[in-house]
C-alpha cells in the first residue's frame, strides 16, 4: 500500500492549528511556567535510559492535543505501518524503505515483495561478524604476514557519514584498529589519508551502494594503484573488500565475490550504517558494540511503533518541529549534543533530515504549498557557545534548538563533567528566561555602572528570553543509547515527511548537479568550453586560462 496523499494544510487540524497559533505566537515561556508549576510534569517523557524534556516550548496542552489530531487526521498509524510492513512508500523509486528491518530481532519476518527479508540480513550480519572478528583477532594477515593495524572507508553521503559519524562517536570503545574515511574527490584528501599509511597493514573498504559513484570510484582507483606500488595484483584480494547492491561492477572492479558484502535496494544511502555499510564501525568497536548499536535502534523502533503517540518520543518531536516551521516560519533547527564524541552527529543528520526532507512536490504531483524540510544545524557544547550562540539568544531569528546531554561521562571525571552539564542546563534556561531590564539594572548597580552609560547600555544588556528547546537528557553514551538516538532522529524524519506530504526516500535534486559535472568534465579535459551560462562559461574560461 502506498502513503495515501493528504494536502495537511486542507486538514480540518490545520485550520484549528492556524487559529490557535493567533493565541500562541506571542505567548511568554516564562509566565507558563510562573503560571504551572506542573508543566515539565507535563510536558516531558521518559523511555528507557531517555529523558525528553519539552516543556520549554512555545505551547500549552491545547497545542499538543492540535498537533496530535494532525497526525491522526493526516494517518500517522496507518503510515506507520506501511513503513515497518514494507510497502513500497519510496514510490518514485518504486522501494520499501526497510533500515528498520536491518536491526529487527531474529524471528520477526518482514516481506518485501513477498519474501521474508530476514533470514538475509542475518546470514550478511554473521558475515560482518566472521570478517570483522578475524581482522581484530589478527588471524587474517596483510600480503605481508602482518596484522591489520588501519582501516580505510572509502565512499560519500549515506555510505561515508554515518560510519564516520559512530566511529567518532564511540571512540571510547575503540579497539586496536584506526578507522579512516576518504569521501571528497577532492585527491588531496586521499593523499592526506594514504600518506600515513603503510600499504602491508591497510584493510580497504570501499562502500557504495550504487558503485557508480564517481567520488568513490575515484578513489578506490587512486588507492588501488598506490597499494599496487608496493603490492601485487593477487594481494586485491587480501586487502581490498566492497559494500554494495552492485555485485557486477565490484566484481568488475576486481573485487573477489567472497569479499563483497551486500546491501540490498530497500535501505536508503542515509539509513544504512545499519547494514554492512557499517562494517568500518564493526572492525573499529567490534561486531558486539555493533550490534549494541542496532539493539538500541530496534529499542526505539519498537517505542514508535507502538507508543502512544502523545507518549512517542519520535511523534512529540517531529510535531514541535512542524509547529515552528510550519507555523512560526522557522527556518532552522540547531541540534547541540554537549559531548565531544557527537561532533558527526549534525553534519550526519544534516544528509538525513535535508536530502529527506528537502523536497518541494507533494505526494500528489503537485507543489506545495506550504514549508517543508527544516535546515539543520549545530557543534557540540560548549564550544557552540562560544561560536553562534550570541545569535540564538539575542539575534532576530527564531531558532528552536534540541540540547542533547548525558548523566554520565566516560572516562568519570567529575569535574569537568559537572561543568559541562552546567552548562547544558544554564544554557536552556537562559534562552527560556532570558535577562529582564530590572535584573540588568540590578547587576549594574552591583558593579557601579551608573548614569547615562547605564541608560545606553541597558538595552543591549537585555536577553528577551523565550526561545523554545527540547532538552534529551541520557544515562550515558553507549553503542545502545546511540542507536536509539539516531533511530529517533530517523522516525522524527518520517513523521515529517508523513505530514508534509512529500517522499522522503528519494533524492533527485543530487541528480542535476552529478551530470553537468560530468559534461563540464569532458570540457576541461578537452581543454574547451561548450555553451554555458555567461557567468559558468567565464569561470570555465578562467579556470582553463582560455
Ligand atoms: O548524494 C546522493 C547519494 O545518492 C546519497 O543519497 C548517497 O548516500 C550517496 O550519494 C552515495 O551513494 P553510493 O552509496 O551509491 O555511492
Amino acid at each position: 500500500m502506498s502513503l495515501e496523499s493528504i494536502n495537511p494544510s486542507g486538514t480540518v487540524a490545520w485550520q484549528k492549528i492556524r487559529e490557535h497559533f493567533e493565541e500562541m505566537y506571542n505567548v511568554s515561556m516564562q509566565e507558563m511556567f510562573q503560571e504551572d508549576a506542573n508543566r515539565a510534569e507535563k510536558f516531558h517523557i521518559k523511555w528507557e535510559k531517555f529523558l525528553v524534556d519539552y516543556s520549554k516550548n512555545k505551547i500549552n496542552e491545547k497545542t499538543l492535543a492540535l498537533l496530535l489530531e494532525l497526525a491522526n487526521e493526516i494517518g500517522l498509524k496507518e503510515a506507520i505501518g506501511s513503513y515497518f510492513g514494507g510497502d513500497k512508500i519510496n514510490e518514485t523509486e518504486k522501494r520499501a524503505v526497510l533500515h528498520t528491518a536491518l536491526r529487527a530481532k531474529k524471528d520477526e519476518v518482514v516481506l518485501v515483495d513477498g519474501e521474508n527479508v530476514m533470514p538475509e540480513v542475518y546470514a550478511v550480519k554473521e558475515k560482518i561478524k566472521v570478517f570483522s572478528e578475524k581482522i581484530i583477532s589478527e588471524n587474517a594477515k596483510g600480503y605481508s604476514g602482518k596484522a591489520f593495524t588501519d582501516v580505510v572507508n572509502i565512499g560519500i553521503g549515506g555510505s561515508d557519514l554515518g560510519p564516520a559519524m559512530v566511529v567518532e562517536a564511540l571512540q571510547f570503545y575503540k579497539n586496536h584498529l584506526n578507522v579512516h574515511f576518504v569521501s571528497n574527490v577532492d585527491g588531496d584528501h586521499v593523499q592526506e589519508v594514504i600518506k600515513k599509511l603503510n600499504p602491508e597493514t591497510t584493510l580497504f573498504v570501499i562502500v557504495s551502494k550504487t558503485f557508480t559513484t564517481q567520488e568513490t570510484l575515484s578513489n578506490a582507483e587512486t588507492i588501488r594503484s598506490w597499494f599496487l606500488q608496493s603490492a601485487k595484483q593477487e594481494d586485491v584480494a587480501k586487502h581490498f573488500v566492497a559494500v554494495s547492491t552492485n555485485i557486477q561492477k565490484v566484481t568488475e572492479f576486481g573485487i573477489a565475490e567472497d569479499n563483497i558484502f551486500p546491501m540490498w535496494d530497500w535501505v536508503g544511502g542515509r539509513f544504512s550504517l545499519w547494514s554492512a555499510v557499517g562494517l568500518s564501525i564493526a572492525l573499529g568497536v567490534g561486531y558486539n558494540n555493533f550490534d549494541a548499536l542496532l539493539t538500541g535502534a530496534n529499542k526505539m523502533d519498537t517505542h514508535f511503533k507502538t507508543a502512544d503517540f502523545s507518549q512517542n518520543i519520535p511523534v512529540v518531536l517531529a510535531l514541535l518541529s512542524v509547529w515552528y516551521n510550519n507555523f512560526f516560519g522557522a527556518e532552522t533547527e540547531a541540534l547541540i549534543p554537549y559531548t565531544q564524541y557527537l561532533q558527526k552527529l549534525a553534519p550526519y543528520l544534516q544528509q538525513g533530515i535535508m536530502e529527506s526532507n528537502g523536497k518541494s512536490i507533494g505526494r500528489d504531483g503537485n507543489p506545495v504549498n506550504y514549508q517543508t524540510g527544516t535546515i539543520i544545524w549545530g557543534e557540540p557544547g560548549t564550544n557552540s557557545q562560544h561560536a553562534f550562540f550570541q545569535l540564538i539568544h539575542q539575534g532576530t531569528k527564531l531558532i528552536p534548538t534540541d540540547f542533547i546531554g548525558f548523566k554520565k561521562s566516560l572516562y568519570g571525571n567529575e569535574d569537568h563533567h559537572n561543568k559541562l552539564m552546567s552548562n547544558f542546563f544554564a544554557q536552556t534556561e537562559a534562552l527560556l528566561m532570558g535577562k529582564t531590564e530590572k535584573q540588568v539594572q540590578a547587576e549594574f548597580e552591583k558593579q557601579g555602572i551608573s548614569g547615562e552609560f547605564a541608560e545606553y547600555l541597558l538595552p543591549f544588556k537585555v536577553f528577551a528570553g523565550n526561545k523554545p528547546t527540547n532538552t534529551l537528557l541520557i544515562d550515558s553514551l553507549t553503542p545502545e543509547t546511540l542507536g536509539s538516538l539516531i533511530a529517533l532522529y530517523e522516525h522524527k524524519i518520517f513523521v515529517q515527511g508523513v505530514i508534509w506530504n512529500i517522499f522522503s526516500y528519494d533524492q533527485w535534486g543530487v541528480e542535476l548537479g552529478k551530470q553537468l559535472a560530468n559534461s563540464i568534465l569532458s570540457e576541461i579535459n578537452e581543454a574547451k568550453v561548450n555553451a554555458h551560462d555567461a557567468s559558468t562559461e567565464f569561470l570555465l574560461r578562467n579556470f582553463l586560462s582560455l
